[in-house]
């Protein structure tokens, strides 16, 4: 989703910063993106499409325009990812008001914009864009004006004024020309900034001061860091930074140091950020397991949180996309090793549920960047329903870590730069599997034997893992295949339903290919009826020496052969030593052999190597497929 980058100082390199800055933040999914800079005037450029064409237009102003580019000490920038209007160069980022006087840069979303709109118009002001950035730029210009006539203005006044105004959520860095206040006594060169439910962080330097949507883009300028808190504003100059709270008490900066982080956008020779990725789960996985607190079946603790799960009656998983995807599975272990009903719910339908929850019940949201709109609202409720909460992120000092506090387990994963998930999204699923070890040893559910083996396959995932990587050119000679199909189905059943949602969503978001997942035994309710020669079907079936889930591999092999005489391109994803009905598929894919209670992870892998080479063949744009944003920080 949108970011934001900002800079202020006293050597002439803010163009440059701004730029890379915003690189650093092209993960998050953009449509457009542009940059205000403030000299003895404000200027702004942008462009719909990506920051090398900002960039390629940069390059053909002229040289008086290109002259401020070089002198800039003071800017903002921004990528878009389209709310209010589409894209385009008029609705980008940065917004100014009608007298070019303010330029506004903002991540969230104005609920009532169109009335603020309609009052600015009657106003006198003017809109060129659809955005309801726009209205911000025009209503602290109506502000600043009148406190300015009234002898009254004061940053921090306005900034009140102006959120008074606004309903919705909001990151702002916003820009002043002060030639309308000659009185002014501040700095002129300063960015004012705001922070309501949309994430926000300052950079703090030498003689030079930044902010960002996250924290890894202003550590590549400098190691020091102010988190703003929500419902906080600062101005910011080169050697000042005030923040206050929206009631108008002066808040003190806390700085934290952390380590610069300056490899964050190194593809480390890899073709793309998903294939270094991809690459990178064994160590992952590897490192999660050497972070387990305490090993022993008496005390097994992932973290020690603050939970007594002896006492939880139910469990609420609350999710988006592929966080939701791996909740599917700690469902169906819990309920496979404690019998504990546990409910998946997409976050933005937790809404309708969450008078059914109660003090006993556990709420676990799941959440990759712990800045996603959908759950962090589903937590509040959960929350304010009494119910205990418990966190698994990507992300330290994430909105959903903030919310639970000592109770967020943070998967050692890493940025993921591709916007599409495959290191966090397995990572998601071996903390799934080591929490179900806490429940259930806390629960007493499980014997020593039981929980001594599941240790054992946990153990052995990164090694086999690390393995199967060497049989990517395995999984691209399939994917060669498969890449002029544009319908796909994927079909398991039991825990491996997770996998098939996972394999589906990966093709769409990369290739663009539609594909749908179902429990293989829904297919002749209803979807068998579109199979064809050009809809291949993916079944994920792989044996298990657990009586229950080997009757589930049998269905599932029964409903791929069902799919084939409807004469659907067939592929079997299943273990390098089964050999059972394999010959009667088009295509067999393997994995090294596993049981299927701990498979998912390991089925993921070719299905993640599929997308990603089919995406190739088609020349999609893999890391940054269209329409997608890394965080979805809007509901
Ligand atoms: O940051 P989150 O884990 O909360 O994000 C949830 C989804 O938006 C995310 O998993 C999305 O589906 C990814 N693009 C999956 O590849």
């Amino acid at each position: 989703m949108c970011g934001i980058v900002s800079y202020v100082g006293e050597e002439p390199k803010a163009t440059r910063l701004l730029l890379q800055g915003l690189k650093s933040l092209e993960y998050r999914g953009y449509d457009s993106s542009g940059i205000a800079l403030l000299n003895d005037t404000l200027s702004v450029y942008k462009n719909k499409g990506k920051i090398l064409d900002l960039e390629k237009s940069l390059s053909t102003l002229s040289d008086e325009e290109r002259e401020k580019l070089d002198q800039s000490i003071c800017g903002i920038g921004h990528t878009r990812w389209a709310t209010h209007g589409e894209p385009s160069d008029i609705n980008a980022h940065p917004h100014m008001d009608s007298d070019g006087t303010i330029a506004v840069v903002h991540n969230g979303i104005i609920r009532n914009y169109i009335k603020l709109k309609k009052e600015l118009i009657y106003k006198g002001y003017t809109f060129k864009s659809d955005t309801d950035t726009e209205v911000i730029a025009n209503l602290f210009s109506y502000i600043r004006k009148d406190l300015i006539a009234k002898g009254e203005y004061e940053d921090f006044l306005a900034m009140r004024l102006l959120s008074s105004r606004l309903e919705g959520s909001y990151a702002l860095a916003i820009l002043l020309n002060e030639s309308v206040n000659p009185n002014s006594t501040q700095p002129a060169k300063r960015i004012l900034l705001a922070k309501h439910e949309s994430p926000l962080v300052i950079g703090v330097g030498q003689l030079e001061n930044f902010a960002a949507s996250d924290s890894d883009t202003v550590l590549q300028f400098t190691d020091g860091i102010i988190r703003l808190a929500d419902c906080e504003f600062a101005v910011i100059s080169k050697n000042t930074i005030d923040i206050q709270d929206f009631e108008g008490n002066v808040i003190k900066p806390v700085i934290e140091v952390l380590k610069k982080n300056d490899s964050l956008m190194d593809k480390k020779g890899y073709k793309h950020f998903l294939l270094k990725e991809i690459n990178e789960q064994p160590t992952v996985l590897s490192k999660m397991l050497s972070l387990i607190e305490d090993s022993t079946y008496e005390n097994f603790k992932l973290i020690n949180f603050n939970i007594n799960f002896a006492e939880i009656e139910k469990i609420y998983c609350i999710a988006c996309g592929s966080a939701y995807h791996s909740a599917q599975a700690l469902k169906y272990i819990l309920g496979s090793w404690c019998s504990l009903p546990v409910d998946v719910i997409v976050a933005s339908e937790f809404n309708f549920q969450h008078k059914l929850i109660g003090e006993r019940d556990l709420v676990i949201g799941v959440s990759q960047s712990g800045e996603t709109a959908d759950t962090i609202l589903a937590l509040q409720k959960a929350k304010s329903a009494g119910a205990r909460l418990l966190a698994i992120t990507n992300r330290p000092a994430s909105a959903i870590n903030n919310l639970c506090g000592a109770n967020t387990y943070i998967t050692p994963a890493d940025l993921e730069i591709s916007v599409a998930s495959t290191k966090a999204y397995t990572s998601q699923l071996m903390a799934h599997y080591l929490l179900a070890l806490q429940i259930a040893t806390a629960r007493k559910a499980i014997s020593r034997e039981f929980f001594t083996d599941i240790l054992h396959n946990l153990k052995t995932l990164p090694v086999l893992l690390d393995q199967m990587l060497n049989r990517a050119n395995h999984y691209k000679a399939a994917a060669v295949n498969f890449a002029g199909y544009r319908d796909f189905i994927f079909l398991s059943r039991g825990i491996n339903h997770t996998t098939a949602m996972e394999g589906a969503l990966k093709l769409k978001e990369l290739s663009y290919a539609h594909a749908s997942a179902y429990p293989s035994g829904e297919l002749k309710h209803g979807p068998i009826a579109i199979l064809d020669e050009n809809v291949p079907v993916i079944s994920i079936a792989i044996p298990s020496i657990y009586p229950d889930e080997q009757i589930i591999y049998e269905k599932i092999i029964h409903n791929a052969l069902e799919a084939k005489t409807r004469k659907s391109p067939s592929i079997l994803l299943t273990t390098d030593s089964n050999q059972d009905h394999v010959e009667e598929f088009d295509l067999v894919m393997r994995i090294p052999d596993i049981d299927q209670l701990f498979s998912p992870i390991l089925a993921t892998i070719p299905l993640q190597f599929l997308a990603y080479f089919i995406a190739e063949n088609l020349g999609k744009d893999v890391d940054q497929p269209r329409n997608l944003a890394k965080s979805v920080t809007v509901e």
